[in-house]
């Protein structure tokens, strides 16, 4: 049943823009859209813009749903060759790292406060009963 992806290069897939045939990168992911193109409720237009190129942050600036991201998977025919995915950087990556980052701000603080106050309060303790 798991059959192999298939592997596109960006540059066989440069062409493929047009109403009978566009297909679109995201995530380093091949979709075949065009079945999809009368379909999209975002419009025709936006798709062909993109036609054959990458189309992660177009497609991520719209935030799209859930249902969206699921219904994607129906016009996928397969992956970028290895040599031209994009690493991580505009993929999920920021996402991840701003949660990462925030995740690390919050532990920061979380030991931050206890910290101080523990200070504070060692000092006040000298000073009252030294
Ligand atoms: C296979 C790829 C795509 C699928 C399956 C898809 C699907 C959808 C769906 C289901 C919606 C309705 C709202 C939602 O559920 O989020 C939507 C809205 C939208 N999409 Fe896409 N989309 C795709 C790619 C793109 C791309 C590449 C762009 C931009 C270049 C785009 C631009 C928009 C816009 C602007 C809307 C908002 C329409 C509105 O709210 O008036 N979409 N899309």
């Amino acid at each position: 049943m798991e059959e192999q992806p298939k592997l596109f290069t960006r540059e066989e897939l440069k062409s493929r823009c047009t109403r009978k045939d566009a297909v679109l990168i995201i995530h380093n992911e091949v979709y075949d859209v065009t079945k999809f193109l009368a379909e999209h409720p975002g419009g025709e237009e936006v798709l062909l813009e993109k036609g054959g190129q990458d189309a992660t942050e177009s497609f991520e600036d719209v935030s799209h749903s859930s249902e969206a991201r699921s219904l994607m998977e129906k016009y996928k025919i397969g992956d970028l060759v290895e040599a031209d995915r994009v690493q991580s950087k505009n993929a999920f990556a920021p996402q991840w790292s701003n949660d990462q980052a925030q995740e690390q701000g919050n532990a920061w603080t979380s030991w931050l406060t206890p910290l101080l106050l523990g200070v504070a309060a060692t000092i006040l303790y000298r000073y009252l009963f030294a």
